[in-house]
């Protein structure tokens, strides 16, 4: 099999696993026990994690609190931010492409009382700045945005957003699941309040994640969504998963050191995918923003052809399709639906997604089994071209 849906997951890496091993067995302990080495041994291997994670972000370790992933990580900025300036407004924005977890829980914030507005996007998927501008009232105590989406890679400009957020005094959150360690972020550059990031994206386990909370200019406060033994400062209560932990930190490790080196290699590896259908195939669309988006993202509609009838002839390949994404019933994804794909080319459409594990002999290979499939859809089930 070749897996190319690694924004679904990643395999943990191998550097990764062998940082994690010793943490289950010789370094077992808890790190909230005091009073013995086997505590003071998980202790310290959390806090190196810590100081990994804050740097490939470019903030201090303190900010840092390991959570589930990012799912959790964004209901902890949401409802924890909602809970605390609830009093000085009610009302938050955020976008139409955003991941389930943000949409869900928004949702759930409307159900409490507070309002939400949803900003539109354009074709490529990206928000306008003016609009973000425009939606911002006295009552807006937060934004939340997606920074790379995970079905199109589109990526969004943080700074002119988290500046706009700054001058406002509306605090910034930014779901940098699908980005962290693949594309630099610096928060205090881009005035970043709050980021979720994710484990099992970046070569790390399942299970583990981590939310930046600035702890200066502003000083943001949050509620507390888990409530028990203090942990994380309070924020997060719950006996830290340790081997999770010291698993994240390694990651972050690996992408300091190799973040610039892999883009390139696997950004270069999905062009060359894109060229081949390109060269091979006509009605080939590209969906999402040409230049600005996730290194190893390709996501592309192929007129005519339905992605479902596709992927069932992609029995060594593993990729997602356009519909399949949000749901197993075939709802047309909301985050093409809301970039004004047309339905046909919606369910046409394939997710592709490179990473560290992926060679050019399998992305070759990749290109054989598409082409040869799209073909054969293509004289077996005559559609409309989609316009
Ligand atoms: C953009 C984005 N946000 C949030 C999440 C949720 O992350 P997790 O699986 O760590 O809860 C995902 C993963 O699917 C994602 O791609």
């Amino acid at each position: 099999m070749i897996y190319l849906d690694h924004h679904a997951t990643t395999p943990v890496d191998p550097r990764v696993l062998d940082a994690m091993l010793p943490m289950f067995s010789t370094h077992f302990g808890n790190a909230a026990s005091r009073n013995h080495a086997f505590g003071w041994a998980a202790e310290e291997a959390v806090e190196q994690a810590r100081s990994r994670v804050a740097r490939l972000m470019g903030v201090t370790a303190k900010e840092i609190v390991f959570t589930s992933g990012a799912t959790e990580s964004i209901n902890l900025a949401l409802k924890g931010a909602a809970d605390i300036y609830g009093p000085k407004g009610r009302h938050l924005v955020t976008t139409a492409v955003e991941h389930k977890a943000t949409l869900d829980t928004c949702a759930h914030l409307e159900t409490l009382g507070y309002r939400v507005t949803v900003l539109g996007v354009d074709a490529h998927g990206r928000i306008r700045p003016e609009e973000l501008a425009e939606a911002l009232t006295p009552e807006t105590i937060l934004f939340s945005l997606i920074h790379g989406n995970n079905e199109v890679g589109t990526l969004h400009d943080l700074a002119p957003l988290g500046a706009i957020c700054r001058s406002r005094g509306v605090l910034f959150h930014v779901d940098a699941a699908q980005t962290f360690g693949k594309v630099p972020i610096d928060a205090d550059a881009m005035a970043i309040d709050l980021l979720s990031v994710s484990g099992h994206k970046l070569y790390a386990p399942k299970g583990v994640g981590a939310l930046y909370v600035r702890r200066k200019n502003p000083r943001v406060r949050l509620a507390p969504q888990i409530h028990g033994g203090g942990h994380e400062r309070g924020l997060r209560s719950g006996t830290l998963n340790v081997p999770g932990i010291v698993g994240l930190g390694k990651a972050c490790e690996v992408a300091m050191a190799e973040m610039d080196e892999e883009a390139a290699r696997v950004s270069a590896l999905r062009d060359r995918l894109y060229h081949g259908l390109l060269a091979a195939l006509p009605g080939v669309a590209l969906i999402g923003h040409p230049q600005e988006r996730l290194p190893g993202n390709l996501n592309v509609a192929f007129e005519g052809v339905a992605g479902e009838n596709l992927m069932s002839g992609f029995v060594e390949i593993a990729v997602s399709s356009g519909s399949a994404c949000t749901s197993a019933s075939l709802q047309p994804s909301h985050v093409l639906t809301a970039m004004g794909i047309p339905a046909a080319l919606i369910h046409g459409s394939i997710r592709f997604g490179i990473g560290r594990g992926t060679t050019e002999a399998e992305i070759d290979r990749a290109l054989e089994i598409v082409i040869a499939q799209v073909r054969k859809v293509r004289q077996g089930m005559p559609l409309e071209p989609a316009r």
